[in-house]
């Protein structure tokens, strides 16, 4: 027996075939003998009927009557019938096949399902079974409708995308797995050699320096859908291993790049929703999105900006304000305008708001409103009318509005300030649902450094072509509401300049050379002007689909303790393995695989 079509596949227009259907039995139910059984695929749902009293003439009822005994829920299962068309009144107007009905002549248990754990159906919210088990059967969870969709679409956007940049010239090249370290500011994954004992192979956190090998092997325009692997802790939109759409070009600036990825984007979008995506997106700058956002990947879906009042407070009796402005650090207000706030947030919220900048990283919270045209606080008083004056006009204040000041260094200040925006926004209702707004980060720095350590990094990675002294970076981020779907630069294309970036983050030449000397090699070759960029594939098929976190559009997630539940890994493996590999020494009983649940999204 084969299957004549899917279970997506039958409307009126085929009343009277005979059919044969294969697929898993959802539902059932039992009316007096007659049974109903929504059989399921990927492709829909259509309803059989097992009704004895109906049969053509000669067949078996009782032997059919056997068979359908054994279709347990999520038994795969085959039956041929003839279509007919479902009893008036009750067809179901949300199915593409909810007219019709296949009356069963004869069925076959194909393969017999153990009771699923959880029910899978149309789940409405809240009947889904916690994560771990969904993760444990995923083969099940892969067979609720929400999962085919996600999967479908993520291949339907890897597809398109690569549509695109093949139209482009682009060619897929395949960079390996077994690697030298790439670094990308998370640990590696390393995989032991037998061949070489006691050494490892470093699983890539990004295919980078091999894209940019291919640069100097003159490939020109390359991209791959690369999986990558980093071993950070987890989180909504971290996995340890995840999926990049790797791009790099030569003989390029820097928006040749980002000019094609719109239109790339533009491509996919017209391919997954049959509309225009509104190009080229919007710039912001680092210091624009920082400043006035509180974040190098600000929400511009709404508004709630940042003021900046650090000069305003330059004088002042208010002795916190002129502290920080004496060492150098930022004032910032947010104006929550009575239309939207002042009225929604009353004293006992701002007290919550306190607390919760205090969490976001913030010394505190000064609060004020504004009453009969005048600032109104118990901090007032501190202020000199300059101070009151320039609150006013900075902030742009009118009666009723309540206004929010964040003070201290500038980095810490400015992201707290930014997770206080983003709190109030979902708080206040302001984050439009639905719409999808992307832009570029520019003009970026080219190192940082950790306020709490001192140590220097690079802003995106050690590569990135410096301009401006050192001082800027020509690397740049792709946002989508609010979060980095990718980033991507030009890069250094002389070895002299990679080695002075290098020295710049503090390595030794020793080490330099232990590291990179392979790479900064190649780059003595006549490696063109070069650039490209990665775009997480995981996240923004997740942002697309609303979907809270990556691990809904994988196939098979690790879960939140970076475990793949569905065969156990990691685990530990036999000690001869360990043996044939050297790595005894490392006696597993005693390596800890407890996992703080802290931190953990
Ligand atoms: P970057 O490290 O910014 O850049 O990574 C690019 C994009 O990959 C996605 N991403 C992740 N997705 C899921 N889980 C993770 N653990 C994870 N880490 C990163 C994000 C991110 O924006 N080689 C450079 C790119 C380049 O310069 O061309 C790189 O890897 O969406």
């Amino acid at each position: 027996m084969r299957r004549t079509h899917t279970c997506g596949d039958l409307r009126s227009s085929d009343l009277g075939k005979e059919v044969c259907l294969q697929g898993w039995v959802r539902f059932s139910r039992d009316h007096g003998g007659v049974a109903f059984i929504d059989l399921a695929d990927r492709y829909g749902i259509t309803q059989v009927v097992f009704d004895p009293e109906d049969l053509p003439a000669g067949t078996d009822a009782q032997a059919l009557a056997n068979v359908m005994k054994t279709f347990t829920r999520e038994s795969a299962v085959s039956v041929n019938g003839i279509v007919r068309k479902r009893v008036d009144g009750t067809e179901d107007a949300r199915n593409k096949t909810g007219e019709v009905e296949v009356l069963i002549t004869s069925a076959e248990l194909l393969s017999r399902s153990e009771v699923p754990p959880f029910e899978i159906g149309d789940q409405k919210e809240g009947v889904l079974p916690s994560e771990d088990v969904r993760l444990e059967y995923r083969y099940l969870d892969l067979r609720r409708t929400e999962m085919i969709r996600a999967i479908e679409f993520r291949s339907k956007f890897i597809h398109l995308a690569r549509q695109y940049l093949e139209s482009q010239g682009f060619l897929e090249i395949e960079t390996p797995m077994l690697a030298k370290s790439t670094p990308e500011g998370a640990r590696d994954y390393v995989v032991p050699s037998r061949v070489h004992p006691g050494t490892f192979y470093a699983l890539p956190q990004s295919p980078q320096l091999y894209k940019q090998m291919l640069m100097v092997a003159g490939m020109d325009r390359y991209y791959q859908v690369a999986r990558c692997f980093r071993d950070e802790d987890s989180r909504k939109d971290r996995q340890p291993e995840f999926t990049q759409l790797d791009i790099e070009m030569s003989f390029i600036e820097e928006k040749d790049i980002q000019d094609n990825m719109e239109r790339m984007l533009a491509y996919i979008w017209k391919g997954l929703y049959g509309e225009e995506l509104q190009i080229p997106f919007p710039r912001i700058s680092y210091m624009e999105a920082m400043e006035r956002y509180g974040s190098d990947k600000p929400d511009l879906r709404y508004g709630l900006p940042l003021e900046k009042l650090t000069e305003v407070f330059r004088e002042t009796n208010y002795g916190i304000m002129k502290k920080i402005v004496a060492e150098g650090g930022i004032i910032v207000g947010m104006n929550l305008k009575k239309d939207i706030a002042g009225d929604k947030i009353g004293r006992n919220d701002v007290d919550r708001y306190i607390a919760l900048a205090k969490k976001f990283g913030l010394g505190g919270l000064t609060w004020m409103r504004v009453v009969n045209g005048e600032l109104d606080s118990n901090i007032v008083k501190y202020f000199t009318d300059d101070n009151k004056k320039g609150i006013k006009e900075t902030m742009k204040a009118e009666e009723g509005d309540l206004i929010f000041l964040m003070a201290g260094p500038w980095k810490r200040t400015l992201e707290g300030a930014g997770l206080m925006r983003r709190q109030l926004a979902a708080d206040l209702g302001l984050v439009p649902e639905g719409t999808f707004q992307f832009h570029w980060l520019v003009d970026c720095p080219m190192f940082e450094v950790d306020p709490v350590s001192g140590k220097k990094d690079a802003f995106h990675h050690p590569f990135v072509l410096p301009y401006d002294n050192f001082r800027k970076g020509a690397c740049f981020d792709i946002l989508l509401n609010g979060n980095e779907l990718g980033s991507g630069s030009m890069r250094i294309n002389r070895p002299e300049m990679q080695v002075e970036v290098l020295h710049q983050l503090g390595l030794s030449d020793e080490r330099i050379e232990e590291n990179f000397g392979w790479f900064i090699k190649a780059l003595g070759y006549g490696a063109p002007p070069h650039g490209g960029i990665a775009i997480g594939v995981d996240r923004v098929i997740a942002i697309l689909l609303g979907k809270e976190t990556i691990r809904d559009t994988i196939a098979f997630p690790k879960n939140k303790k970076a475990e793949s539940l569905i065969d156990g890994s990691p685990d530990k493996i036999d000690d001869e393995k360990l043996e044939e590999l050297q790595l005894m020494s490392l006696a597993m009983d005693d390596v800890d695989f407890d996992i703080e649940e802290e931190d953990i999204e």
